[in-house]
């Protein structure tokens, strides 16, 4: 049977429409024949390991305030019994809470579990997760060593199970642009990028108060961070990366500071430090962190100056992809502003974009885009973000997850093999910075 344009977008409208009406009551539309019928919503359980600032908000608040209608939380866990306490009031949860994850999947059987802990814990959950039973959601990094990415996927395969990256960063309006640019070849074949990225005294400093500031924790920047960048880069270009060399300093942070203390809170040096950080001035915070303290000591508000830092603050990486491009990237975290610049050289031409982020993650960004085609014109546009977490992003990834909107036609939802790919190139680039000698990707895993 053919439809025409017209007929299909009055029955898109129809049935989104109404979806949408019916979600709220608990009701999902069932397509027989030429006939719509409304169908009970059978709600997914899900269950979240890591009550942190990410997991009580995003994937706990908002997820109980706005998908209600098609999921239910059924179990919560965190190592912190105090800040897991906290966290199911802000949430606004009615289930059991665990600081035993295995008890949680066993008593609360969820279909899908959701990891936001610590990054050097998400491993151990998503293999724990999948030999369970359970299909996964994580938070980025993946992983912040080789090892775990070989054993996430080796466990993937073996269970069957599915697992979600939930990559945000690809649902930006000025990322989806880049990529519908590229796509289209104005600029012919890709050959080469250069891709900067800068992280202010404010965002960029706050890595260095927090677990972030330790490579067993966090796998350094180069993987935390990095990993939005070097995915972004993969799904920009389709390409895989080969081989990386890089470098790596600390030169603002750590110890570099003249005066230091243990933590903003006490310090003596309140009124000289530029980087003081008052996080009395929070309430949530103090909520989630402080008063959560005799748990298990972790202290939210420490110094950026404290010696033991060992994660670098300025960082370059030389990528090469399996299809001869080459990537020259920086990351920067004492910027005065923050956002990126990316230049696209390709056979025909050139894609410049420099995105400027406002501080607050939910105020709207700015990004200026310059598209010259050789020998040819100068096309110059600008683009705004949503508003919204993530400048609108973690929205739109959640509705797709969640509600299945849109038929990604960009191939923005990410797998295994899309976060293995990203941290790779993180972690090379540490091994590189460490073993002073460029790194070939398969030195690191069988993919
Ligand atoms: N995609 C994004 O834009 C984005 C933004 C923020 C955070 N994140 C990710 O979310 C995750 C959490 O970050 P956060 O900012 O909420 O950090 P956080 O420190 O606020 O929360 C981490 C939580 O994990 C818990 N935890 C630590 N070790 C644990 C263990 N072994 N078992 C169970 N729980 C454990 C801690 O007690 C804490 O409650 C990180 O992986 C981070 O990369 C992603």
């Amino acid at each position: 049977m053919t439809v025409n344009k017209k007929e299909l977008s009055r029955r898109q409208f129809l049935s989104t429409s109404m979806s949408a009406a019916l979600g709220v009551t608990g009701y999902s539309l069932m397509n027989k024949g030429n006939l719509l019928f409304a169908q009970p919503v059978k709600k997914k359980r899900i269950a979240l390991v890591g009550t942190g600032i990410r997991g009580s908000s995003l994937w706990g608040k908002t997820l109980l305030q706005d998908y209600s209608d098609v999921l239910e939380m059924v179990g919560l866990c965190d190592i912190n019994p105090l800040r897991l306490e906290y966290s199911k009031r802000y949430m606004g949860a009615t289930c059991p809470t665990y600081t035993d994850f295995q008890k949680m999947v066993k008593e609360t059987r969820p279909e899908t579990v959701i990891v936001t802990t610590m990054d050097c814990y998400h491993a151990k959950y998503i293999c724990l997760a999948m030999e369970m039973g359970c299909d996964v959601i994580t938070e980025k990094p993946l992983a912040t060593d080789e090892t775990m990415a070989q054993k996430i996927f080796d466990t993937e395969k073996r269970t069957g199970k599915k697992l979600i990256v939930t990559f945000n960063y690809r649902y930006n309006p000025d990322a989806v642009k880049i990529k519908e640019i590229l796509l289209s070849r104005e600029i012919g074949e890709v050959t080469s990028v250069d891709f900067n990225y800068y992280l202010d005294v404010y965002h960029g400093a706050s890595y260095f108060r927090r677990w972030h500031g330790f490579k067993q924790f966090s796998g350094s920047l180069l993987v935390h961070k990095a990993t939005h960048h070097y995915d972004l880069m993969n799904w920009w270009l389709a390409a895989e990366p080969t081989e990386v060399n890089a470098y790596g300093d600390l030169r603002k942070y750590g110890h570099n500071g003249t005066v230091r203390s243990s933590r903003c809170m006490t310090c003596p040096h309140k009124q000289g430090c530029e980087f003081f950080w008052d996080i009395t001035r929070n309430e949530h915070l103090m909520n989630l962190y402080v008063n959560a303290e005799s748990a298990d000591g972790y202290i939210r508000d420490a110094c950026v100056f404290r010696k033991r830092i060992n994660i670098w603050d300025t960082m370059n990486v030389q990528v090469q992809y399996h299809n001869r491009v080459t990537m020259s990237y920086s990351l920067n975290a004492f910027m005065p502003y923050e956002g990126y610049s990316v230049g696209f050289n390709g056979t025909k031409g050139r894609l410049d974009a420099r995105v400027y982020h406002n501080q607050s993650w939910k105020v709207q960004s700015f990004a200026d885009f310059r598209l010259t085609r050789n020998f040819k014109d100068t096309q110059t546009f600008s683009l705004k973000s949503g508003e919204g977490g993530h400048w609108g992003a973690d929205r739109i990834m959640q509705d797709r997850i969640f509600r299945n909107s849109g038929d990604d036609l960009l191939e923005q939802g990410a797998g295994s093999r899309d976060g293995v790919l990203s941290i790779l190139i993180g972690i090379a680039a540490r091994r590189s910075i460490e073993q002073e000698r460029p790194f070939a990707i398969e030195e690191l895993v069988k993919i």
